[in-house]
């Protein structure tokens, strides 16, 4: 991947970030046993992670990290750090410390994880970084007040057209120049969603093109509606609930998929997962109703109870970052329509041969069928009798 073969191993490839930059090196500089730890955070793809993995190898540093949304414990953060954080290096080298996404650190069941990184860094005879999207978190509260925080801004549009130009001429990769600067400006400042945007549309060629962005186009609908998320599930309004997904151009189906896979995402207490996932079941028989009926009058009940209805199950706003997810089961019908495609056209053809419609064979023959079709004999036979 190329986010890891141009992973900045020098400060001397770290682009942009200057004041961050600055300010974390003064606060290294004046670091000492019992000061606060350094926490950046920012978007995600702005050079936080390797920041420090750059820093630790310029300074011939032993870097001892740890990704905090992988963990599940407090024991696990003591294993990691706990004994590393007393004893002196075994190489004499100096060492950091790199707690990563801890605002990803899960929810209640882990009170104790948060506990166990503030008693490192009150404890630690290292440096000690930590990371964050998101450093109002109110799970990052208490933890806040023994970090000096340092914000990572956007990366401008034209270091990232840099780096991208950078790495096309590496690469032997000749491109329009309009290319990469759209590619720049799509990203939004996240430069690792440029270059894995780059790398997309770069596979087995040499030359790239305008033309060639558009394979990004589903990319596309998905931030599109990874936004929509955020509204539908932030707000309280019936309306804004309703008119997130106005502009989000996939079939109301998908959308409801996407819905689904994220309410217990979103929502942590029972009776508001509960009462999102009555909305979206009531929004499911609108669904079967059009499609039975061809009644498209109806899809404005379905739109309303899987945006509001969903939106307004929660009695308030949770002021966190939620990761949205791709659904699952979208996942699973993209992977498994070559399947379902070759099962559609057997249909088809035993429809014929049966006289009868699809519909009837699926639900009455399609079961026995499956087990017949083990035998080799009536392969033979279902073969001479389909084929044209
Ligand atoms: N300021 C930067 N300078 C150079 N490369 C960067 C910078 N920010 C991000 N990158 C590139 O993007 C990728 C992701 O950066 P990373 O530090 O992991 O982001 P974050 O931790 O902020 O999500 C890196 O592999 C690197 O190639
Ligand atoms: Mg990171």
């Amino acid at each position: 991947m190329f986010t890891i073969k141009y992973r900045p191993k020098s400060l001397k490839d770290f682009v942009d970030q200057k004041e961050a930059l600055a300010k974390f090196l003064e606060w290294y500089k004046n670091w000492k046993p019992g000061s606060k730890a350094a926490l950046l955070y920012g978007k995600p793809g702005t050079g936080k992670t390797c920041l420090v993995e750059a820093f630790a190898n310029d300074k011939n540093l032993e870097l001892i990290q740890m990704n905090a949304s992988d963990t599940r414990s407090k024991k696990q953060i003591e294993e990691v750090f706990g004994h590393a954080s007393a004893v002196a290096s075994f190489f004499k080298k100096g060492r950091i410390f790199l707690i990563d996404e801890v605002d990803g650190i899960a929810g209640r069941e882990d009170a104790g994880g948060i506990q166990a990184i503030i008693e490192i860094i009150k404890k630690s005879k290292h440096p000690v970084v930590l990371t964050a999207n998101d450093p109002y978190d109110p799970k990052l509260r208490v933890l806040r007040e023994y970090c000096e925080l340092i914000p990572f801004g956007d990366i401008p549009v034209w270091d990232i057209e840099k780096k991208l130009k950078e790495i096309c001429e590496k690469e032997g990769i000749e491109y329009d120049k309009e290319v990469l600067n759209q590619l720049a400006k799509r990203s939004e400042g996240d430069l690792r969603a440029a270059i894995n945007d780059l790398e997309t549309i770069a596979r087995g060629k040499k030359k790239i093109t305008l033309k060639d962005l558009e394979v990004l186009g589903y990319r596309e609908r998905e931030r599109d509606m990874f936004e929509a998320l955020k509204i539908l599930f932030k707000t309280s309004s019936f309306t804004a609930a309703r008119l997130s997904v106005a502009n989000v151009d996939l079939e109301p189906e998908n959308i409801m998929w996407w819905i689904e896979e994220n309410i217990a995402n979103e929502y942590e207490k029972p009776e508001e997962i509960a009462r999102a996932y009555e909305a979206l079941a009531k929004a499911d028989l609108f669904r079967a109703r059009i499609i039975n009926r061809n009644y498209w009058k109806l899809m404005r009940y379905m739109n309303d109870l899987m945006t509001a209805g969903v939106s307004l199950a929660k009695d308030e706003m949770y002021r966190k970052f939620t990761k949205y997810q791709f659904p699952a089961k979208l996942r699973y019908l993209a992977s498994s329509k070559e399947e379902r495609e070759r099962e559609k056209e057997r249909l088809k053809k035993l429809s014929k041969l049966l006289n009868c419609s699809t519909k009837k064979i699926r639900t009455e023959f399609l079961p026995y069928f499956k087990v017949l079709e083990k035998d080799k004999n009536f392969q033979r036979f279902f073969e001479s009798m389909t084929s044209e």
